[in-house]
């Protein structure tokens, strides 16, 4: 992969954006800080030193309402390479990894498209590695945690990156080559989210139930107290157990 390194950013994705019709796939972008991180529903996302920060520049061709997949497929890869550190990391759908119920990476996927294709995937990651939980805003360190914060110590940055490409990289050949079928098995392997009761609140609808699996089209499927199931592509969830 190219990697283009910086020392500070606005957002890693906004500079992956601007360069991706002139960059090849898997060009990584990295900052040690971004001024604007931003993370999903418009939040902000702290991006203080010691993290990583990167967002990865993807081509694949598929249809636009098949791009939820991409985000559980790199929650995966991200939650593997967790796990490979020994960090008993889940994914809490649709795309945050959880430690303990804490949150030790956030991932926003963001898209181009024409026509109802895709053209580019920006996929943005950022992960608490060395992340000083003292320097995170009040709000944030209650529900975050760090790789440090977890096994004790800091760890060598670069080699875990090159670990996290690595699977990124695995699951990105497994996405264009096998059934879908077979990532939404091992996505909800590695996930404690299904089995839970959630409240998942998207725009315009707040849903409460069960959540019992995961779609085609990477929707998580909500079972409420009437029995009525629902499918939703998109939204905020909370446990509520
Ligand atoms: C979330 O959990 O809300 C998603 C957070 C995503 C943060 C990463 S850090 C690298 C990339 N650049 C950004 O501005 N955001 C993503």
């Amino acid at each position: 992969n190219d990697v283009l390194y910086y020392s500070e950013l606005e957002s890693t994705n906004n500079t992956a954006r601007e360069i991706a019709s002139r960059s090849s796939e898997g060009t990584v972008v990295l900052a040690e800080t971004q001024k604007s991180g931003r993370g999903r529903m418009g939040r902000e996302w702290q991006s203080v030193p010691g993290g990583l920060w990167l967002s990865l520049i993807l081509k694949p061709s598929i249809p636009l309402d098949n791009l939820s997949r991409v985000t559980l497929v790199a929650g995966i890869a991200v939650t593997n390479a967790l796990r490979n550190m020994g960090v008993d990391a889940h994914i809490k759908w649709p795309n945050d990894v959880l430690v303990k119920g804490k949150k030790i990476c956030g991932i926003l996927t963001e898209v181009s498209a024409e026509i109802g294709k895709v053209e580019y995937v920006i996929l943005g990651i950022g992960i608490n590695v060395n992340v000083k939980l003292s320097d995170l805003n009040d709000d944030i360190r209650r529900n975050s945690t760090s790789i440090a914060n977890e096994t004790g110590k800091p760890i060598d940055r670069t080699s875990f990156l090159a670990s996290l490409l690595y699977e990124l990289e695995q699951q990105y050949i497994r996405f264009k080559t096998r059934q879908f079928a077979e990532i939404v098995d091992e996505w909800i392997n590695l996930s404690d989210t299904i089995g839970r009761n959630v409240r998942v609140t998207t725009p315009t609808l707040l849903i409460e139930g069960k959540a019992i699996g995961i779609t085609e089209k990477g929707a998580l499927v909500v079972l409420d107290k009437n029995d009525k199931k629902h499918e939703i592509i998109a939204g905020n969830c909370r446990y509520s157990d």
